[in-house]
């Protein structure tokens, strides 16, 4: 966050009107003596008494113009509809170089207002919002801290003062606000659908409920329900009277929309329509969850610091019992694509309940799938058929997942629609162009961010050809986002790997009824086809079981079960490796669910060597690396990876991050180019940073087994992308980790 703009020291403040916002404004200026002196004006006598004994000014004035003759900075902070004659007063006034502003909850009328009373745009003049109203009003609810962590929008105007508004962004920032800017009509349709129109639905429903002759009826049945949505009505309707004549266009335009979404769910509701109903339904539900996300993630780049969520872990301990981990990641994202494709209804159990899978969820109930739960792992997905999606009402937003993002693209460059795909600070630095440039020469139109990042925008419409693909690199994600658009394109598209890579889309699509040819390293598949809706069972992830064999192998006396986890051959490399160096793992009751091998996996604790880790085992461990670190460094002598520069593209830079953390417990690790070389030895305490990626968070609290004193693991929060329920599994099997303060 760039350092606020305010010079050491202002000359006078003046507050016009001391209610809640002006005075928790006046209040908070004053407490950080940023000007000479604060003063207030307001026309209530007893406001004005109060606002000095309570502290919130130094003085106040009755004059207006004596109050702002030489003011520094007037703060507007009167009611909406008084704000047109307030700026005509000051316009009659010589302000000097005071600059204006104001706190109204609608901008459009106040720049009019401020328009016709100076004649013309006043750069000193700028508009803006604190959007941090509450129940409680007047200058006795003042609060110096009220702005802290709240919204503050300026709405500047291509005339407004860049020194001016930088002053402005910089007085709310030192109260502690987030600041952003607006245009003045964005700013009030988002406030009108956000804020405005809530409270126009809330006054309404209990004016009309009351209106009822058995209106004392319908209020004592009243219960939590209609308490919670009503809420609002509670406010103050003078103000609120005041926004709506404010707010009058962009009001009808929110409401308009609304009216439209009503009749279409009275006529579902009347035409005895239940698909519409659930669709509606189930998305609302998500959405404020999704929403609430996407701006915690925002907030979370901003001020990564203040959101690290640390993990401590402390030494010692051993594992036992039998434990079952969530759902398989790269198998949960396949279902709920392929099950959305589909004609007909998908049961899917076990799915993945994490942040990445969701976002997948999120994405196709954004393009008007109509998906129920996860409930326990159980979703069903009204599948809509290959060419059923709908245009998204905006960017498909996919947070920190890869699979989702490259998987997409290739599915959505089939599509008649144009979207745009985005994700977080770390998926916005992965390469994207892996996927762009072999869709391109199928004839899709994408755009990248600079130098191949996200965001992809995918332009719709666009006829695809197949193609026969020689993979660069072992990539599963390279090779389904080829074969989903493979099912849009005309003829073949064949996909060569240069090594082995998860095949769970191949496997997945004929469990949906498509023909899949795969010969050797070449998986193809041909257009016209369709899939057909079908049951699927989510093995447990090996890549998450992965923490639990290497912490049960490595913590003396251990032995514990792993249930039912996925076993398939392309993703087993982290058990051959881990027997190589000597682990002792076996697989009990093998079976085969929904066209995917599983198994109990049994592990008691060993005495692990060093390796040279076989290069054609990378792509089938390509998860499960961090912790394979992890092992290293618990055995005796070297192990020495390389071919696994893949690794550097991950959530992290795998390689550097957890060859730092390891350095930072005093384990000798060397990163190379394409790999790392680890010599085992003893494990200290220490601090570590996991750079937001959840497999390194998750691999140095199992290195805690070994260590001699506690490990502090920083920014551990995206553990929530693949392994929701880490900390809670890991003090059941015996790992002392918890998330910090919380012990
Ligand atoms: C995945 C493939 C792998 C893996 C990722 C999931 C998939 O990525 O690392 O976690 O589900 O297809 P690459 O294909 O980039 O190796």
């Amino acid at each position: 966050m760039s350092a606020p703009s305010v010079p050491a020291k202002l000359g006078r403040l003046v507050v016009v009107g001391l209610g809640l916002i002006g005075g928790s404004f006046a209040k908070g200026m004053r407490e950080k003596g940023l000007f000479g002196e604060v003063v207030g004006v307001d026309l209530d006598a007893e406001s004005r008494r109060l606002a000095v004994e309570l502290g919130v000014v130094d003085r106040c004035e009755t004059d207006l113009a004596a109050a702002c003759q030489g003011a520094a900075v007037i703060q507007l902070a009167v009611p909406i509809l008084a704000m047109e004659k307030l700026l005509a007063q000051l316009a009659r006034f010589d302000l000097g170089d005071a600059l204006l502003t104001d706190v109204g909850s609608a901008k459009g009328n106040v720049v009019r207002a401020a328009r016709l009373a100076f004649a013309g745009d006043n750069p000193r003049f700028v508009p803006g919002h604190p959007i941090a109203g509450s129940e409680q009003s007047g200058v006795e609810a003042a609060n110096a801290g009220l702005f802290r962590r709240h919204k503050v929008i300026l709405t500047p105007l291509d005339s407004t003062d860049p020194a001016a508004l930088a002053l402005i962004d910089g007085l709310w920032r030192a109260l502690g606000a987030d600041v952003e800017h607006m245009q003045v009509e964005h700013h009030d349709q988002v406030l009108a659908a956000t804020s405005h129109l809530p409270h126009l639905l809330a006054f309404t429903l209990v004016d009309s409920l009351a209106k009822r002759s058995e209106n004392l009826e319908i209020f004592r049945y009243a219960a939590g329900g209609f308490r919670d949505f009503t809420r609002i009505a509670g406010s103050d309707p003078v103000m609120w009277h005041d926004i709506f004549l404010a707010n009058r266009e962009a009001v009808l335009r929110t409401l308009d929309a609304f009216r439209d979404d009503l009749d279409a769910l009275r006529d579902a509701v009347d035409a005895g329509d239940g698909h519409q109903l659930l669709g509606v339904f189930t998305r609302a539900r998500v959405a404020r969850e999704h929403f609430s996300k996407i701006l915690a993630r925002r907030a979370y780049v901003d001020a990564m610091h203040s959101n690290d969520l640390i993990f401590l872990a402390n030494p010692g301990g051993s594992l036992s019992g039998r434990i079952r981990v969530p759902g398989d990641k790269s198998i949960s994202h396949r279902s709920i694509m392929l099950g959305s494709l589909a004609e007909g209804t998908t049961e899917v159990e076990g799915f993945l309940e994490g942040e990445d899978a969701l976002a997948t969820l999120q994405a196709f109930r954004d393009m008007g799938v109509v998906i129920e739960g996860p409930h326990h792992g159980r979703v069903t997905i009204h599948g809509v058929g290959l060419n059923g999606l709908k245009p998204p009402p905006g960017p498909l937003y996919v947070g920190n997942s890869g699979t989702s993002m490259r998987l997409l693209s290739g599915l959505l460059a089939g599509q008649p629609f144009d979207t745009t795909l985005t994700g977080d600070a770390s998926l916005s630095k992965r390469p994207m162009n892996r996927v762009a440039k072999p869709l391109r020469e199928m004839g899709a139109i994408i755009e990248t961010g600079p130098e191949g990042r996200p965001p992809l925008t995918i332009k719709g419409g666009q006829r695809l050809t197949g193609m026969h693909y020689e993979m660069p690199m072992a990539s599963a994600q390279v090779k389904s986002c080829l074969l989903l658009a493979g099912l849009y394109a005309a003829g073949e598209t064949a996909v060569t790997e240069p090594a082995p890579t998860r095949d769970h889309t191949e496997r997945m699509l004929r469990g949906f009824g498509y023909p899949v040819a795969v010969d050797g390293s070449v998986a193809r598949v041909e257009s016209g086809h369709k899939l057909s809706a079908t049951h699927i069972e989510v093995p447990a992830d090996i890549s998450s079981a992965a923490f639990f064999l290497v912490a049960a192998s490595i913590a003396e006396g251990s032995e514990l079960v792993l249930e039912h986890v996925g076993i398939n051959p392309t993703r087993t490399g982290v058990i051959d490796i881990l027997k190589l160096m000597g682990a002792d793992i076996s697989l009990e009751n093998q079976r085969e669910v929904g066209g995917e091998p599983v198994a109990d996996l049994r592990v008691r604790a060993a005495k692990l060597k060093g390796i040279d880790i076989p290069e054609d085992l990378v792509p089938l461990a390509i998860d499960e690396f961090p912790v394979l670190f992890i092992a290293a460094a618990c055995a005796e002598g070297r192990t020495v990876l390389r071919g696994a520069e893949e690794l550097r593209v991950k959530e992290s830079d795998r390689i550097q991050v957890m060859a730092d953390g390891l350095l930072a417990l005093g384990v000798k690790a060397e990163p190379t180019p394409d790999g790392i070389i680890i010599d085992g030895g003893p494990i200290g305490g220490g601090e570590v940073w996991s750079h937001g990626d959840h497999r390194i968070a998750m691999s140095f609290s199992v290195a805690s087994l070994r260590a001699t004193a506690p490990i502090r693991i920083h920014d551990c929060a995206n553990v929530a992308t693949s392994f929701p329920n880490f900390l809670g599994l890991a003090a059941q099997a015996g790992i002392r980790v918890a998330e910090e303060g919380k012990a």
